[in-house]
């Protein structure tokens, strides 16, 4: 595996690889010295040209865990404002002896071209770009359902967890809310369906892509009525991303009460799903918008541990970059070539 860029073409073996072997960097994550020597002596870039929290911190910890020198590159207060391509910033990262590079960029395909545009030999980690995919969040997100509804761990995530080898056939996953601009939709649709899954996307008509008739899930329209009728095991709720909408205004819809009416996730929706359903979000939430308080806050919701679970994830993710035995054929993440 050379570069994680996308979960579109990702062979199932490949995700089983990659979410077993975050089960074992999760393993070292509950003992007191967290650190391995894995990595020593390799440099990894994270090049963010959009803002980023939880990725951008997350990639960090699980480079510096595993023991590599880690530099960490904003587009904001960098030689970018002074107008430096893409393509100078990876040859000048290149110089340095980058071994591998996390992209985050607002525009789809960066990460693609930074991985085969010939600039660098490093392998390249896409953490987002603009609207297509972000693969690192997708496995995360696939890493929690299974340790969730098909593994045995604690309630503290530190128990045994039994889902090696395991896949997601049988579950219901709904992906609710803004899909129009959401990489974080188009990464789960494949990757779950890949794993098994059954996914139902559901969103106002004006937050459907063009083209989501080929994508490999269910569409509907009706919040209240897919909860109902289809019980999922799963539901995991989208940003609105007002920042994507035409000039940032943030007028997507009616208005933000009407759609959190139609589409916002709290306590009452919570209360029809099965037992044992769990509430996710990516993160940055807009609470009171696409979910409310109470349902971000409810013991069934697993937020929080995805968040965890990235940086296991992202360990898993560099360590088979950089260390690991090949699992399949080079670009076998990358379904452009
Ligand atoms: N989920 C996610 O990508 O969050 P950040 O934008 O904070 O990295």
């Amino acid at each position: 595996m050379k570069h994680l860029l996308t979960t579109q073409g990702l062979s199932k073996d490949d995700a089983i690889l990659l979410l077993d072997t975050s089960a074992q960097m999760a393993a070292t994550q509950s003992r007191e010295n967290k650190k391995l020597p894995t990595l020593r002596g390799r440099t990894v870039v994270n090049l963010f040209y959009e803002d980023s929290t939880r990725t951008r911190i997350s990639f960090e910890t699980a480079a510096k865990r595993l023991s590599a020198d880690v530099i960490n590159f904003s587009a904001k207060g960098s030689s970018v404002s002074k107008g430096e391509s893409l393509k100078d910033t990876a040859l000048t990262l290149h110089a340095m002896g980058a071994d591998a590079v996390v992209v985050r960029h607002s525009a789809s395909g960066a990460a693609h071209q930074l991985a085969h545009a010939g600039w660098l030999d490093a392998g390249v980690l896409n953490a987002g770009d603009g609207m297509h995919q972000h693969p690192t969040q997708a496995l995360l997100d696939a890493f929690t359902i299974r340790r969730h509804l098909v593994g045995n761990v604690g309630e503290d995530g530190r128990g045994t967890d039994t889902s090696a080898g395991a896949d997601l056939s049988g579950l219901r996953i709904a992906i609710v809310g803004d899909v129009l601009h959401s990489r974080v939709a188009r990464s789960n649709v494949y990757l779950l369906h890949t794993l098994g899954a059954e996914v139902t996307l559901v969103a106002p008509p004006t937050l459907v892509p063009v083209g989501v008739e080929t994508w490999p899930c269910r569409v509907s329209y009706h919040l209240d009525e897919t909860l109902e009728q289809w019980q999922p095991d799963g539901v995991m709720m989208l940003r609105v991303q007002r920042e994507r909408m035409s000039g940032g205004s943030g007028s997507f819809f009616p208005s933000p009460m009407e759609y959190s009416r139609k589409f916002g996730f709290d306590a009452r929706r919570l209360a029809v799903l099965p037992e044992h359903a769990i509430v996710m979000h990516p993160g940055p939430m807009n609470r009171g918008l696409e979910i409310s308080a109470a349902a971000a806050d409810h013991p069934r919701s697993v937020i929080v541990e995805q968040v965890a679970n990235g940086v296991a994830v992202r360990m898993a993710a560099l360590y088979l970059l950089l260390a690991g035995t090949d699992p399949g054929s080079e670009t076998s993440t990358d379904e452009r070539n």
